[in-house]
């Protein structure tokens, strides 16, 4: 079932959502509408909170860019409860767009590497460095768990420069191929 998604404006992508307990109801269900729903809307990644759950659940599709990327032929995973335990100190620039940011595409530094625990889909717990594109990808999601969301990371400059198309968010105008929940 292919969820809406909530965009900018929207308060539960503010909060700091919460761990899950192994019991939470119908989890593979959810799993499987996040998975539908980022495909649907053409994304690699998308958090719990971006379909209005305050939970800490995630998922990643990079099969998409594996055409340039043979490394992640097949990689559609489920994060669940992950952590970000320690970041290296390489930065690197690269663009970023978001799903609950129709429109809105700009350059983000973030550390080229981190240490993360998670559970995956059969929640079996993992803790281990990743790097590259994989973790950028997962620094972007795992921020929205944190109520963070990539134009935090901007400078004044660039974030007075998109302050007009937010401004248009907020009142719910907004133009993407989507489902999106706006605010009201
Ligand atoms: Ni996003």
């Amino acid at each position: 079932m292919i969820l809406p998604i909530y965009v900018y404006g929207q308060p539960v992508l503010r909060q700091e959502a919460e761990d899950i307990t192994p019991d939470y109801p119908d989890l593979k269900e959810l799993i499987k509408n996040m998975f539908e729903t980022m495909e649907h809307a053409d994304g690699v990644g998308l958090a719990a909170p971006q379909v209005g759950l305050p939970i800490r659940v995630v998922v990643i599709d990079l099969d998409v860019l594996s055409d340039d990327m043979p490394e992640f032929k097949d990689f559609k995973r489920a994060y669940i409860n992950p952590h970000i335990i320690e970041k290296g100190d390489n930065l690197v620039s690269m663009e970023e767009g978001c799903l609950s940011l129709p429109g809105i595409h700009e350059n983000v530094k973030r550390p080229d590497r981190i240490h993360v625990t998670y559970l995956d889909e059969e929640l079996n717990p993992h803790d281990e460095w990743v790097e590259g594109y994989l973790a950028r990808v997962m620094q972007h999601e795992f921020d929205h768990l944190d109520g963070t969301m990539f134009i935090d990371h901007l400078s004044a400059l660039r974030k007075q420069m998109i302050r007009g198309k937010l401004n248009s968010m907020v009142k719910g105008k907004v133009r993407c191929s989507y489902k999106v929940k706006v605010v009201k």
